[in-house]
């Protein structure tokens, strides 16, 4: 991240626009069940929300000083902050019942580790369990606030494929004022063997 997201991703104003705003809407009415992994967590700005919504959240950041940040945020909490790498979760497999990452995608440096990331996701999710995320779209003046930063911009139309090749189903986009939100499901035992069964049919 450059210095004016650093400034910006640990402002006040931010943490109020993110709780009030934006993770009502991106999480709204989804039940994230006991365990959520909270990916590039930044200076926490969804932290506590997150922590009143899910009994307990593991918050991964890949930059050591914000994971620092975080730690001292969840002292004494039951949760976590854990610094690693979203493409490379340091996590068991099935460990999570959901997991959420704001603005995380487009600071991958390439499509091929935000590929990397779903699998991991996919891998540490639970059947069943729910994946959100919400992205900002390619333009202008994205571009220009990410100089001397990370962009790798998702279109919301390839990342329905990218999920499915991932293994995700359920998958819904929703655009709002040039962002998005974005919720796929790791299939459940039953929905798989329904899924696999439907592959293995043979052709009429
Ligand atoms: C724009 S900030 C958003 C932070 C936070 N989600 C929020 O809404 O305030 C993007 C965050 O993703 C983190 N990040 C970038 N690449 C990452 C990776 N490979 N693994 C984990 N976190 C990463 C950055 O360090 C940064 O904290």
């Amino acid at each position: 991240m450059n210095a004016a997201e650093h400034i910006f991703c640990s402002s006040l104003f931010w943490r109020c626009i993110s709780q009030r705003m934006l993770l009502p809407w991106v999480v709204s009415a989804i039940p994230l069940g006991d365990h959520l992994l909270e990916i590039g967590a930044g200076y926490g700005a969804a932290t506590a929300y997150l922590r009143r919504r899910a009994p307990r959240v593991t918050s991964l950041e890949y930059d050591h000083h914000a994971a620092c940040h975080l730690q001292f945020q969840h002292d004494g909490g039951a949760g976590a902050a854990v610094c690693g790498d979203a493409s490379q979760l340091p996590f068991a497999d099935r460990t999570f019942s959901s997991a959420l990452a704001v603005l995380v995608l487009h600071h991958l440096k390439s499509r091929e580790a935000q590929d990397q990331m779903f699998v991991e996701v996919f891998r540490v999710l639970r059947p069943g369990g729910v994946f959100l995320t919400f992205e900002i779209g390619d333009s202008w003046l994205n571009r220009i606030v990410h100089v001397r930063s990370t962009f790798t911009p998702i279109a919301p139309a390839s990342a329905f494929e990218r999920l499915i090749t991932a293994g995700f189903s359920g998958i819904e986009i929703d655009m709002r004022s040039g962002a998005f939100r974005l919720r796929a499901t790791r299939p459940d035992s039953e929905e798989l063997s329904v899924l696999s069964g439907a592959a293995s049919c043979p052709p009429q």
